[in-house]
């Protein structure tokens, strides 16, 4: 019996080998990955400049020194983050939910420092950001939430794309600090927030200094064609907390402000032992000038339109929708679809299934046209064999 604490329901597969977007496992099987260990793996496996920087980080022997020093890769990556948010101060850390436990600890900091002695945040229904005490109370599913009540209190929920919902919170709670909204909700079955409400919620932050924080956790570092999916709309948020993406599988998040949050956080208001280390550093530096340098933005853009368009020409009349942007794609069926995540691993194709009837699709940003027509051809004939069992077995 495995000492690993049963939280997931795996696979028994396991993978020994990467290169590009395919992985080999025990057997010597060959799988086309299309989720990237749930949006991490930007640059694949093996991507000849992240196995270079990081074996020479290795080499140099310096991992780790803490923040009681300065980090020079630190800064190197902070000036990069801050170059592609367009924002001013970058807080690294390790993971997605502490990027956002440091979002809402700014929001609240923010709200305190304005005197509002219980600042609330403003958050979204199906949205996840993390799994922590205060991220699952802002989370929307009660999924995710039942078993660890008391949840943290100072969230209130309302619908994505709805800003009427948000405009009556505003008209009757005097306590709002924030508004934090995942802009491609992931695991809540990719929801898409259109434009034009991104664009009214900012407009009603500002007019209540309100801050606007954008969890990019999932959506984010290029998945969408552009860095930010915020950039799709045109305006620069307070707050953007990341992760997954940010060290192409090292693990890594980092809590981004500008705007009205720059400054919140003084001298001793946050901190953590690993957050930008030299080893994570490393990964950050080079998988954002590889991303740049590769024109990975271009690529999400382009071959997750083929993705797109390419399965609504194929299974289009059979899927409940297909929705998504640049390499963030949601195939939604009538029906719960688990089952199709095993198949198709049985069948060489990593996939996911999220919200049970939401197929999901986060392939690296590397992938080429030639592979993302093969993820199609690989997952369209699953999809149809799935919906139509009677007529396979006839
Ligand atoms: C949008 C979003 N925020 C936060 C998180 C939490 O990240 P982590 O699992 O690294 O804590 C996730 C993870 O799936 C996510 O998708």
């Amino acid at each position: 019996m495995s000492h690993v604490m049963n939280t997931y329901a795996r696979q028994p597969v396991a993978f020994v080998r990467g290169e590009g977007v395919w992985l080999w496992d025990e057997n010597g099987k060959k799988y086309l990955d299309a989720l990237a260990g749930i949006a991490v793996n930007t640059l694949g496996y093996n991507h000849p400049r992240l196995t270079r920087a990081l074996t020479e980080r290795l080499s140099s022997g310096v991992l780790h020194t803490s923040n009681l020093w300065r980090v020079p890769t630190q800064e190197a990556a902070a000036d990069r983050v801050a170059e592609i948010t367009g924002l001013d101060e970058v807080f690294f850390c390790n993971s997605g939910l502490e990027a956002n436990e440091a979002a809402i600890k700014v929001a609240r900091k923010y709200g305190h420092d304005r005197g509002i002695a219980e600042p609330a945040i403003i958050v979204m229904e199906k949205a996840f950001h993390g799994r922590s005490l205060a991220t699952l109370s802002a989370t929307g599913s009660r999924k995710v939430q039942a078993g660890f009540e008391p949840l943290v209190s100072g969230f209130v929920r309302v619908p994505l794309n709805d800003l009427d919902a948000v405009r009556q919170v505003a008209e009757h709670n005097k306590n709002v600090a924030a508004v934090f909204v995942e802009p491609i909700q992931g695991e809540g079955g990719i929801n898409v927030s259109r434009l034009e409400y991104l664009r009214g919620l900012k407009e009603i932050c500002d007019r209540n200094q309100w801050l606007f924080m954008s969890d990019e956790v999932q959506c984010g570092l290029g998945r969408s064609g552009k860095w930010f999916v915020y950039q799709h709309a045109g305006f620069l948020p307070d707050v953007v907390p990341l992760a997954k993406g940010l060290g192409s599988g090292v693990p890594v998040g980092a809590c981004v402000v500008g705007g009205r949050a720059k400054g919140v956080f003084k001298p001793g208001n946050h901190g953590s032992t690993f957050g930008g280390n030299p080893l994570a550093m490393t990964a950050v530096v080079t998988t954002l000038d590889t991303v740049k340098e590769e024109g990975l933005l271009a690529n999400a853009a382009k071959v997750g339109d083929l993705i797109l368009s390419s399965l609504k020409n194929q299974i289009g009349n059979l899927a409940a929708d297909i929705r998504g942007m640049g390499l963030m794609i949601g195939v939604e069926l009538d029906r719960p679809c688990g089952d199709l995540a095993k198949k198709a691993c049985e069948a060489g194709l990593l996939i996911n299934v999220t919200q049970d009837s939401v197929i999901r699709l986060l392939p690296p940003l590397i992938l080429s046209a030639a592979e993302a027509d093969q993820v199609v051809t690989r997952l369209a004939p699953l999809i149809r064999a799935f919906l139509a069992p009677a007529a396979r077995a006839a």
